[in-house]
């Protein structure tokens, strides 16, 4: 039986750090956060998006997930992550998932709090808690003016209105962070940040964390943001790592060997992201 992210959350508002939740893809991604976030005592999110969720099975991850539960006492969930398809959710939740994101960021705001709002009936009934973001992450390329930025962040006003219209557990924010790499440094709006949690008591999720400044996000943590995602800083460096194996043993055929460097090139950025999060040494 999985968890949901709600107890893991709480404990880290209350403490002032942050859950990490890391985008795995197969088993190998799998193990790296697994076994490292073991090592380091820190509760951990298995993060999946839709894509992954189908190229590496919903029933594998869940058990996978339940594998480790059993092998580990950290707390643990299996998440998904950017979801938009409801019907997609609801099977994954039939097989065990505990901890969803319904992204429906993209629709206009009535029309987001309906889709939220039906996510939100049927994944309580099941246990499962619910993340949900309100504003638009920018586009990494995009360099916004501030009446732009103004539209697509999280209006702090809003942001009070639309946890009490959903009853989500957890609130995604777009407060300058982009999903994969910057063009220069990201300038996070932290007084924006600052009204939010003021007005906000859920716990607040930080996407797009690969390639901001680990000061800037250990602000962000100060100041109210208890989850963040990581995904493309975990991928470079794996993927660099078996291009170079390849590369100085190009005849390599065993993914027992290839694969190998990879995983402890991410496992140096996990246990990195890790320490930036704080949460190493909670459990
Ligand atoms: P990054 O790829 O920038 O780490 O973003 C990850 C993310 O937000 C996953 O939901
Ligand atoms: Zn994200
Ligand atoms: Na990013």
């Amino acid at each position: 039986k999985l968890h949901n992210t709600n107890e893991m959350l709480k404990d880290a508002q209350k403490k002032h750090y942050a859950v990490p939740a890391f985008n795995i893809h197969n088993l190998e991604t799998f193990q790296v956060v697994v076994d490292t976030a073991s090592e380091m005592r820190s509760p951990v999110i298995i993060a999946a998006t839709p894509s992954t969720v189908r190229y590496a099975d919903k029933d594998y991850l869940v058990a996978l997930t339940g594998t480790a539960m059993e092998k580990y006492d950290i707390p643990m969930s299996f998440h998904l992550d950017h979801h938009e398809d409801v019907a997609e959710i609801e099977s994954t939740v039939a097989a065990g998932c505990r901890s969803v994101m319904i992204d429906a960021s993209r629709l206009p705001y009535d029309e987001n709090v309906n889709k939220v709002k039906e996510v939100v009936a049927f994944a309580h009934i099941c246990g499962a808690s619910v993340e949900a973001e309100l504003g638009k992450l920018v586009g990494q390329e995009d360099d916004l003016v501030v009446d732009d930025a103004d539209s697509a962040y999280t209006n702090p006003e809003d942001a009070l209105r639309y946890v009490e219209d959903t009853g989500i557990d957890s609130l995604a924010v777009a407060i300058g962070t982009a999903h994969g790499l910057y063009k220069g440094t990201p300038k996070l709006d932290f007084d924006r940040l600052t009204e939010i949690r003021q007005r906000v008591e859920v716990p607040l999720v930080l996407h797009g964390a690969s390639d901001v400044p680990d000061e800037l996000v250990q602000k962000a943590i100060s100041l109210g943001i208890c989850k963040v995602n990581v995904a493309t800083d975990l991928k470079i460096p794996f993927s660099n790592a078996v291009k170079e194996f390849f590369k100085e043993n190009p005849g390599a055929n065993d993914p027992r060997k290839y694969m190998t460097p990879g995983k402890e090139a991410m496992k140096a950025i996990v246990k990195h992201k890790i320490e930036v999060c704080g949460s190493q040494n909670r459990y």
